[in-house]
């Protein structure tokens, strides 16, 4: 079977004979002299319309097959003098390889709800909407590796399961072979505590110290019981670790980043993000335009929470200096009060993580949460706390098991090098792109409390 794709027979500018194609039948129209199939393949969001003569051995091949189906049309592709699109195929043979009875077929012609479509994860790829929200994912992910590449940055693979806690929060979902009851760790598989990764942040610190610049880019894991639009089980986060850099190296980088992807996703993934410019978020398009074009804010943490104390909003959670941000007030800062993607730095030492760099004043670190409209936190980083006696006193402050980090310490103890990195949640992003308000509706399989179906 030598088959063309959707996409690249619609690129074509000049008739082809003899073109076979594969898909599922979107729409099914018969009429007294001709019958229209409309065939998507997942290439691209533009559906085929191919015209089936009912006099044929080719209608008669496609039997009763209808929307939901699964086909291979041979044919010609020639200019369309109907309305909507500039090319058809005229219909010589149809294969069946598999008949969707039209009652049953979950997904009708009618528009379905997102709760509705996220009750069959397994089929809703065959709607516009996610097709166009996964091909997004494939298309962003392939603009980061680029900007990576090109930064000068090795793509590394950090492990998924781990005996370290990253953010030493404890949100970790345990791994483990023994049956249960069993309690002596000592008999587990790895003979001590073992974990799904929350970020792979502690190795590529380890590969940094050696390649330089690196990046990861997984899936990371978080036991965190928040049943919010923006929190799931199972995401994936991208990593870059830099040497010699400091903070505000990784807030330059996490801008560029950024704008860099949405910038190659306008032209890459032009046709998807009308859809949702049109059907999901009115004025997505220009919002996108206008985040390449102009610098993010930057603020400090401590003039951030004068301007949420200033703003004469009633916050759900009351902003003092010494709080950790609550999405309502990242949301305030960087979609009411800045109007654009927002930088703050420097955070109290209080609420972020043992390996954040302490600052000169011994009260802060130099962290850095990228915070968008829309969403809040999308990214996380910061300088790393390069200096051995200073990070051990800090670990020792927060009740760490030094013996568990002992190879993190000894980055410090041979060639310890000022250093920065960040995280990306990527399905963070694939929601700024999108104008998508659930998480769960932008990762083919949501994983969140309680549900884990498919
Ligand atoms: O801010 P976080 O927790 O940072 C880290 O894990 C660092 N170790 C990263 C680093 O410096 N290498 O997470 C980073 C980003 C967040 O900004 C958010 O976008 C995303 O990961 N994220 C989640 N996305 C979806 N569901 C969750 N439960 C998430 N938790 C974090
Ligand atoms: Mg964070």
């Amino acid at each position: 079977m030598q088959k063309t794709l959707i996409k690249q027979a619609l690129a074509t500018d000049k008739p082809v004979q003899g073109i076979t194609l594969c898909g599922w039948i979107r729409t099914r129209r018969d009429g007294k002299d001709v019958t229209f199939v409309e065939l998507n393949d997942g290439s691209c969001l533009t559906n085929l319309q191919c015209i089936v003569d009912p006099k044929s051995q080719a209608f008669a091949d496609l039997g009763s097959a209808t929307r939901g189906a699964s086909v291979c049309i041979t044919g010609n592709l020639e200019p369309s003098p109907g309305k909507g699109q500039q090319w058809e195929v005229q219909v010589t043979a149809v294969q069946v390889f598999g008949e969707a009875d039209p009652e049953a077929y979950p997904l009708q012609k009618k528009r379905h709800t997102d709760e509705f479509l996220r009750s069959i994860a397994h089929l809703r790829v065959r709607t516009n909407k996610y097709s166009a929200v996964f091909r997004i994912r494939s298309e962003a992910s392939a603009a980061i590796h680029a900007f990576f590449r090109r930064s000068g940055f090795h793509y590394v693979h950090t492990p998924i399961l781990t005996g370290s806690d990253c953010e030493g929060a404890g949100e970790m979902f345990r791994v483990t072979t023994l049956s249960p009851g069993e309690k002596d760790l000592l008999k587990d598989f790895f003979g001590r505590q073992a974990s799904l990764t929350v970020s792979g942040q502690l190795e590529a610190e380890a590969l940094a110290m050696g390649l330089g610049r690196v990046y990861t880019f997984g899936p990371t894991f978080r036991a965190e019981n928040s049943n919010t639009p923006r929190h799931v089980a199972e995401f994936w986060m991208v990593e870059p670790e830099m040497a010699f850099a400091d903070l505000g190296d990784i807030m330059d980088l996490g801008e560029e980043l950024v704008q860099s992807v949405v910038d190659g996703l306008l032209t890459s993934s032009a046709e998807d993000l009308r859809l949702f410019d049109r059907f999901v978020e009115p004025g997505l398009l220009d919002r996108l335009k206008k985040l390449t074009a102009s610098p993010f804010a930057r603020v400090s943490y401590g003039e951030a929470v004068e301007i949420l104390e200033r703003s004469g909003r009633e916050f759900l959670f009351p902003v003092t200096y010494g709080v950790d941000l609550q999405t309502e007030h990242e949301r305030y800062l960087a979609e009411e009060h800045f109007g654009r993607p927002t930088i703050v730095t420097d955070y109290p030492m209080s609420i972020k993580a043992f390996y954040m760099r302490v600052n000169d004043d011994g009260e802060t670190v130099a962290a850095m949460d990228m915070l968008v409209p829309r969403i809040g936190e999308l990214i996380g980083g910061s300088q790393r706390e390069e200096r051995l006696d200073v990070l051990k006193n800090r670990m020792l402050a927060l009740g760490q098991q030094m013996s568990d980090y002992s190879w993190y310490l000894d980055l410090r103890e041979f060639g310890t090098t000022p250093h920065a990195g960040f995280g990306l949640g990527f399905e963070r992003l694939i929601m700024m792109l999108t104008g998508i308000a659930n998480i769960r509706d932008v990762l083919p399989f949501p994983r969140t409390p309680g549900s884990i179906e498919f």
